[in-house]
């Protein structure tokens, strides 16, 4: 495959793990093991019990049931587990379409949404996202012109990595409808659900209102649990499952066990990890609004309506990306550029699900103060 370079990936890997303060990242605070064992009785005995052979390839039962606790209609064998919702994606733009295939996906775009099907010698039709007077939008008839004779899938993504943006319920059931009609697959990378904001609906699961809805899901980022590794692709489309199930025997043939069973015990206590992480989320939410009408001259931002990131852009004249840049190396303090997303040379990326969020925003306040900003 010749798959491009991953340029958020590739900034992360840079930065993420030697910068004190982290204002980009877009998972959920974690939890620790004895945390996550605390939850259940009888759960650390049995963790350190685990015999550390091969798993099931599609994923544990027991996995597989708790994962079908998040959907309406969708049962264990609908159920394939990945480790990351990255090797989900991998799967479905490898194996399920082929080369001459044709995608439309929704822009800016997690790049391997777009990438993996690029390499596969697909072609791709960005679907682009527009912000007018402070909030992001999509355009259903755009979508409609978009699909051709080849088209194989509609790819979307919401809540929006990076936006925060959340598609109205009534276009995402016009996109399941319009998919329909034509014959054709959503895959809704839905990593981001169970983090709607105050005011902002839960969307159905692609997976359970689509024909040939595919949900991606992962405990990553709502359940702050990224070091598991676990996500996963759910589908009534068995011919989907077959084949994604196939890919994973060349890639990674199961999932790590001992993940196995803790991202099983946290989808059993679902609820209360998604609330602490909603609460998280709010609480900076309210630093973030605070940040943004004290430097309204330097930035602007369209409100996030769920998820944990938010794209807003500087107003002062310089390249983002040497902004971030230099903002990291002068005071440690980290920013995704927009340009990781192919976006413009003004918007970046913020994340909020982290608790040490006050303490990073003080330190970027600090570097305004002293007079960082051009
Ligand atoms: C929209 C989107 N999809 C998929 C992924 C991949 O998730 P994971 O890293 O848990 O595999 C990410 C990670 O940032 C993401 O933002």
């Amino acid at each position: 495959m010749n798959l491009r370079e991953f340029k958020l990936e590739r900034f992360l890997a840079e930065y993420e793990f030697r910068a004190p303060y982290l204002l980009c990242t877009s998972d959920c605070e974690s939890v620790s093991i004895g945390d996550l064992l605390a939850m259940e009785e009888g759960a650390a005995d049995a963790f350190s019990a685990i015999r550390l052979g091969y798993g099931e390839p599609a994923g544990s039962p027991a996995l597989r049931e708790a994962i079908a606790g998040l959907y309406e209609g969708i049962g264990p064998d609908a159920i394939v587990a990945f480790n990351g919702a990255s090797e989900g994606i991998l799967a479905y733009m490898s194996a399920v379409l082929a080369p001459g295939d044709h995608i439309v996906v929704q822009c800016p775009a997690y790049q391997s949404l777009h990438e993996t099907a690029r390499a596969n010698g697909c072609s791709v039709t960005p679907w682009r996202m527009t912000e007018q007077s402070g909030s992001w939008h999509l355009d259903l008839d755009t979508l409609e012109e978009s699909i051709r004779k080849t088209t194989r899938a509609i790819v979307i993504n919401s809540p929006h990595n990076p936006t925060g943006y959340q598609i109205p319920r009534r276009d995402f059931l016009a996109i399941a409808e319009i998919a329909d009609d034509h014959g054709i697959a959503v895959f809704s990378d839905e990593v981001y659900r169970c983090l709607e904001h105050p005011g902002t609906g839960r969307l159905p699961a692609m997976a359970d209102i689509a024909e040939n809805g595919i949900s991606l899901g992962v405990m990553s980022k709502a359940f702050g649990l990224a070091g598991l590794r676990t996500g996963w692709i759910a589908t009534h489309d068995t011919a989907v499952l077959r084949r994604v199930g196939a890919f994973k025997d060349y890639s990674t043939i199961c999932n790590s066990v001992p993940s196995e069973f803790l991202a099983a015990l946290a989808l059993r206590h679902a609820d209360a990890l998604v609330e602490r992480n909603l609460g998280i989320v709010g609480e900076n939410i309210r630093l973030l609004e605070g940040f943004f009408d004290r430097h309204r001259d330097l930035f602007a931002w369209s409100h996030p309506a769920a998820g944990s990131t938010a794209f807003p852009a500087i107003r002062f004249d310089e390249d983002v990306e040497q902004f971030c840049i230099r903002l990291v190396e002068e005071w440690g303090v980290l920013l995704l550029p927009g340009t990781v997303f192919d976006y413009d040379g003004r918007h970046f990326r913020m994340g909020y699900g982290r608790r040490d969020l006050a303490r990073s925003l003080e330190r970027l306040e600090e570097a305004i103060e002293a007079g960082f900003c051009p």
